[in-house]
């Protein structure tokens, strides 16, 4: 078995999904990538053991727990926890034997310090960056949302540059809300991907694509690997599988 840390025998590996900028796609690239992990790793038999993929939420609005509270059980490949920022709950999840990934949701944060030095840490003083900050400090790989519109592109170069590479976090670069409908030419999305590769961040090497089945999932308690099997379903459940399989070539 393969271990992150000497000092430690936790078998659990930490994905956390961030990006400073809001709106880009993290609580949804969190969730369907957990549920797409979860499809893979058989849930067990007993109630007293927890399942293989954890989903945890560290947004104080909790908006993990009220997506996940919305599916049926049955068809919940993980659990889910929310710590609404609060410190020293995730620590012990992390540390359960039966756990073996925990993907986090984070919060846009917006309340970074624009006086921190370059190297120092950006996050500034909050509840929300403590929480940030206890996530980051047992991340073993982050996944950073993009999307082909550049409203996107500072935020994920910030997050990379002075958030991730100074903890020596590795991070893989998702492009999320590629709009096969109005991108046909793909100008749109071959442009972020040369930006992506211009700066040899790692990326999953296709987008997530634009689907208004996802905009719904949220209130309507779905997940990918729930969606009614349609082209379009498929379609959107092969770019979470493909993000799913990416994370675990990287862990
Ligand atoms: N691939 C996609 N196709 C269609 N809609 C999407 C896609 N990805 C995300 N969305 C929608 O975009 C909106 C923002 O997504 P989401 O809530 O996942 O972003 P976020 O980064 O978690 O935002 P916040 O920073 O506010 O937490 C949501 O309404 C979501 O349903
Ligand atoms: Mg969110």
């Amino acid at each position: 078995m393969e271990f992150t840390d000497s000092t430690t025998t936790r078998t659990a590996k930490v994905v956390v999904v961030i990006q400073q900028k809001g709106g880009a796609g993290k609580s949804t690239i969190a969730v369907n990538t957990a549920a797409c992990a979860g499809r893979s790793a058989p849930m067990p038999a007993d109630d007293e053991t927890g399942a293989p993929v954890v989903a945890a939420g560290i947004d104080v609005q909790g908006t993990l727990e009220r997506w996940c509270a919305g599916v049926r059980e049955q068809a919940l490949p993980f659990d889910y926890v929310v710590t609404k920022s609060k410190t020293g709950i995730l620590p012990s999840i992390i540390e359960d034997p039966s756990r073996r990934r925990i993907i986090v949701d984070t919060p846009g944060f917006l309340d970074v310090d624009p006086d921190a030095d370059w190297g120092a840490d950006p996050l500034g003083q909050s509840r929300t960056a403590d929480a940030m900050r206890e996530v980051l400090e047992v991340a073993d790989l982050a996944i950073v949302p993009i999307t082909p519109s550049s409203m996107t592109w500072s935020e994920c170069e910030f997050t990379i540059e002075r958030v991730l590479k100074p903890r020596s976090i590795p991070y893989l670069v998702v492009i999320n809300m590629h709009d096969p409908a109005k991108d046909k030419s793909e100008r749109q999305l071959s442009k972020v991907k040369a930006w992506v590769d211009e700066r040899n961040y790692p990326r999953v090497s296709e987008p997530i694509r634009r689907y208004s089945i996802h905009e719904h999932a949220f209130e309507n308690g779905t997940l990918v690997t729930e969606y009614k099997m349609s082209g379009t379903a498929l379609n959107a459940r092969e770019d979470f599988m493909r993000v799913a399989l990416t994370m675990e070539q990287m862990l």
